[in-house]
Parts: structure tokens; C-alpha cells; sequence
């Protein structure tokens, strides 16, 4: 036999007690990994405001919308996810707490690694876009907010989690084109860090330190 456990610290129990703390610890790391996680990735693919577009000069035939494209996109590969009604507020200088719209858009459920384009019509009211207009036209661009806030609920294998804040926001240039000057689509980013991973981190490093 190579057990030579005279002098081991936990002898009498040492195998059954090695193989239970090694098995809770796999069936916990399981069990997170099965558990975890993660929302979905919010963004903004194209944003255009017409009124500030310089060279349209129909600008008496101009409404005051903003045209948007949200894309939402689910990064999981086995959870769905339920978005509740999604409410989304534009502000147009990041400084000013005034909304010059909001729009909302209906809940809906999402399926795995899937991702949703919802594009927008919003009718803003405001700012002066006629100054905000000779404002891009000298070079400046306009900075508009956009905030994003919903609850969301993932669904694990048959059952619905509890309900989750999903609250994300950017700050968009635009330029003399009415375009967002950014080519590339412009991720929609939470100003307060990610608690719910963390929290089940700590959960599973405790229930080790207790079988340790
Ligand atoms: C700006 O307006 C011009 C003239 O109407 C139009 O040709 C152009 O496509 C518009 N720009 C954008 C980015 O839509
Ligand atoms: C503003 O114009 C756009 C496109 O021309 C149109 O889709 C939208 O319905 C208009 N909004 C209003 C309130 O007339
Ligand atoms: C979601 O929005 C629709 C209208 O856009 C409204 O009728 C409905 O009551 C809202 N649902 C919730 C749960 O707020
Ligand atoms: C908002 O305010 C900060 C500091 O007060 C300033 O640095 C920033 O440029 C302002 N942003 C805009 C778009 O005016
Ligand atoms: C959204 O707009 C409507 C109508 O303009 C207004 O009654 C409502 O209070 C706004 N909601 C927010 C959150 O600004
Ligand atoms: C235009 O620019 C001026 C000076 O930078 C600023 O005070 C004003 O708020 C701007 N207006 C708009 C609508 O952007
Ligand atoms: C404004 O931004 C659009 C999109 O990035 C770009 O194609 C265009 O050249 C820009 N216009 C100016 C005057 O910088």
C-alpha cells in the first residue's frame, strides 16, 4: 500500500474527507459555472439627426427626429434572456440633466447568443438645433446622451432568474453630416461596475474556506 498516512494531520478521515471537500468544491464550480451569468451587450450602431445634416438644405420640411439603430445582443450561449419594457432617454450635451426624448421600446425575449436591431424613430424636443446646427457647422460636434435603462430577466434551462437592473449609457458625437462620427457602433456601458459574478465568487471561495 502506498498509504503511509502515520503522521497525516486529518488521518482518520483523510480519504472520505479529501474526496468530499474535493467533490463539493467541482459541484460548486459547476454549479456557478451553470448559474453564471452575464447581460447583454447594449449598443449603438447608427445614429443620425437630419436636422443637423448641412448639406440637406429642406431643412423647412425637417422634423426634429433622431434615427437610431439599438442593437441588443445576448453573448450567452445556453440563457435566454427576457428584457422588460426598455426606456431610453437622450439627452443632447452629456452636462445638461434636460432629456430632449425618450422612447420605449417593448419588452421581449431573446434566445441564446441571439442579437435584436431595433431601429428608432425619436421625436426630440430641443435643443435650439438651429444653433446647434451653425454650432457642427464651425467644426464643433454635438454630443448627444443616450441612456438606456431596463430590467432583465435569464432564463437557466427552464426556469427565469429574479429580475436584474440593466441601466447603460454613452456619450455619441455628431458631426455636420447629422452622422454619428464614430464608424463603428458604440457600446452602451454601465457606470457602476458588474456586482452579481463577484458576489457568486465570494460565495464559492467561502463555501471552500469552510470545507478547508
Ligand atoms: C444629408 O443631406 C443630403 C441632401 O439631402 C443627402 O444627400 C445626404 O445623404 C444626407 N446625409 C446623410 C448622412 O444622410
Ligand atoms: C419625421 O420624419 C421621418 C422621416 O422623414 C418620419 O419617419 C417621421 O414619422 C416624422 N415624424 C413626425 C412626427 O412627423
Ligand atoms: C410596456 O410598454 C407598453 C407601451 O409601450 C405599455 O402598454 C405596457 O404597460 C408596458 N409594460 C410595463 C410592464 O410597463
Ligand atoms: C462637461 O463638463 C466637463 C467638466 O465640467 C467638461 O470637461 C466637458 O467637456 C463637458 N462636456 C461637454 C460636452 O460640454
Ligand atoms: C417621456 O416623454 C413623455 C412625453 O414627452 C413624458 O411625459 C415623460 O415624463 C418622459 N419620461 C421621462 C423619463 O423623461
Ligand atoms: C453652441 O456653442 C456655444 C459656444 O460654444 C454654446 O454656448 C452653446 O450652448 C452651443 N449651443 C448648442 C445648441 O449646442
Ligand atoms: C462626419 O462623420 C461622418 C461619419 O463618421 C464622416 O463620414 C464625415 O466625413 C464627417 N464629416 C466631417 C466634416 O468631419
Amino acid at each position: 500500500m502506498s498509504d503511509n498516512g502515520e503522521g497525516g494531520g486529518c488521518r482518520p478521515c483523510s480519504s472520505i474527507c479529501c474526496r468530499f471537500i474535493i467533490t463539493s468544491g467541482f459541484a460548486a464550480l459547476f454549479l456557478w459555472l451553470a448559474l453564471r451569468t452575464s447581460q447583454p451587450t447594449c449598443s449603438i450602431q447608427d445614429l443620425y439627426v437630419p436636422i443637423l445634416n448641412k448639406t440637406d438644405h429642406s431643412i423647412g420640411n425637417r422634423n426634429n427626429s433622431i434615427f437610431c439603430d439599438l442593437m441588443l445582443d445576448n453573448g450567452m450561449k445556453e440563457k435566454a434572456v427576457y428584457y422588460e419594457n426598455i426606456s431610453l432617454i437622450f439627452f443632447y450635451d452629456p452636462n445638461t440633466s434636460f432629456p430632449i426624448a425618450n422612447y420605449t421600446v417593448p419588452g421581449f425575449h431573446q434566445g441564446h447568443g441571439k442579437k435584436a436591431h431595433r431601429k428608432l424613430v425619436v421625436e426630440a424636443h430641443g435643443p435650439s438645433w438651429e444653433a446647434a446646427l451653425k454650432n457642427v457647422s464651425h467644426g464643433t460636434v454635438s454630443v448627444l446622451r443616450v441612456g438606456l435603462s431596463t430590467k432583465v430577466r435569464f432564463r437557466i434551462i427552464f426556469w427565469y432568474t429574479k429580475r436584474h437592473n440593466l441601466v447603460v449609457g454613452a456619450d455619441i458625437e455628431v458631426n455636420d453630416s447629422g452622422k454619428k462620427v464614430k464608424k463603428k457602433g458604440i457600446k452602451l456601458k454601465s457606470s457602476s461596475p458588474e456586482r452579481n459574478c463577484h458576489l457568486l465568487l465570494l460565495l464559492f471561495s467561502s463555501v471552500l474556506v469552510v470545507l478547508l
